[in-house]
């Protein structure tokens, strides 16, 4: 079943120069495809559009802020059940319980600068394509 999902490198991962790392790992999946890639500093209305189900939350104020400092890459990837995909490859929110392999559990420790963004569902993932990628059908 082929799918699009939205991945965003988050600022630390554009910081520490591992945007090629990271994406390599998508462009290795067999059948995976990069179908559009930006680099853009991300403001707060649009960071306030994304993340709408977790205002109030503890972690929102320091995710937006965290997510506002510095640009990400947003990707649209495309290919075989890429949603569950990228999610599987990026491992769990917490870098220090992600296992070695995933991208968070090679580079991440801290829960906040935990590197990516992948949408979690089918439904997530075409409102967040829409936010990010309004032109791209
Ligand atoms: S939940 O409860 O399952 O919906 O939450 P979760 O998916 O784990 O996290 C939602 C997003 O909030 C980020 N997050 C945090 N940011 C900053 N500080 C703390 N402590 C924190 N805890 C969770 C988490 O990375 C998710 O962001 P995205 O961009 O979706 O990865």
């Amino acid at each position: 079943m082929s799918q699009r999902t939205l991945v965003l490198l988050k600022p630390d991962a554009v910081r520490r120069g591992l945007i090629g790392e990271i994406i390599g790992r998508f462009e290795k999946k067999a059948g995976w495809t990069i179908r559009a890639l930006e680099l853009r500093e991300l403001d707060r209305p649009l960071l306030e559009q994304h993340y709408a189900e977790h205002v109030g939350r503890p972690f929102y104020e320091p995710l937006v802020e965290f997510m506002s400092s510095g640009p990400s890459v947003a990707l649209v990837v495309e290919g075989e059940r890429v949603i569950e995909g990228v999610r599987a490859l990026a491992g769990p929110t917490d870098p220090i319980a992600a296992t070695p392999g995933s991208i968070r559990g090679d580079f991440g420790t801290i829960v906040r600068e935990n590197l990516i963004h992948a949408s979690d569902s089918e439904e997530s993932a075409e409102r967040e394509l829409k936010i990010f990628f309004p032109d791209f059908s």
